[in-house]
């Protein structure tokens, strides 16, 4: 045998070496092209509430939070939402929003998003109150601000709420995914 010819036809070592760091190397750019769709600097300015076995309409929700003058976007804010399930309940058994099941928590990215997936909120059981889901913010020396947002239509809504700010449209995507945007000015600190 010709161990010449076999030398020529056969790739050296070293451009095995460059074909596989050249492989991992694009791995790595999409993994991080990936993870920047959900972190930033900050930490995850996305979240997702539920599981895709809960009962109830998809729905998601996404906002900016803004420094005090409405208009500069407010980084690094703690976003944490909770809120009831498709049927009403904070949690089955005990009825407590001390004790939420669907909860989460975002910290605002470099331009002050947050958004998070997760089923439109039922009416208390009984009635009486609009849907609504719970935000408490916090961080970056701005004192704890408890806020909420509801939805138009809501047959509970009274005629002063309407025209509340918290209270906003709803889209419907085709894939049948509810859509609401919620932007909040955090208080003085
Ligand atoms: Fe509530």
């Amino acid at each position: 045998m010709n161990t010449k010819i076999l030398k020529r036809k056969c790739c050296p070592p070293m451009i095995y070496a460059v074909i596989l760091f050249g492989l991992l190397s694009s791995s790595l750019l999409t993994l991080q092209a990936f993870s920047k769709t959900v972190r930033s600097k900050y930490g995850s300015w996305k979240t997702v509430l539920t599981s895709k076995d809960e009962p109830g309409e998809p729905l998601i929700v996404s906002g900016t939070v803004y420094a005090p003058d409405g208009k500069t976007p407010a980084a690094g804010i703690t976003v944490y939402v909770y809120h009831t399930d498709a049927a009403g309940y904070y949690r089955k058994g005990t009825n407590s929003s001390d004790n939420p099941r669907i909860k989460g928590t975002m910290i605002t990215n470099g331009e002050g998003r947050y958004e998070f997936r997760t089923i439109k909120p039922g009416n208390y059981p009984g009635g009486g109150v609009p849907a609504h889901v719970h935000y408490v913010l916090s961080g970056k020396g701005y004192p704890k601000q408890n806020d909420e947002v509801m939805f138009e239509g809501d047959p509970y809504l009274t005629p002063r709420e309407r025209s509340e700010i918290s209270v906003r449209p709803l889209t419907r995507d085709n894939d049948g995914v509810w859509h609401c945007v919620y932007d909040i000015k955090l208080k003085e600190k």
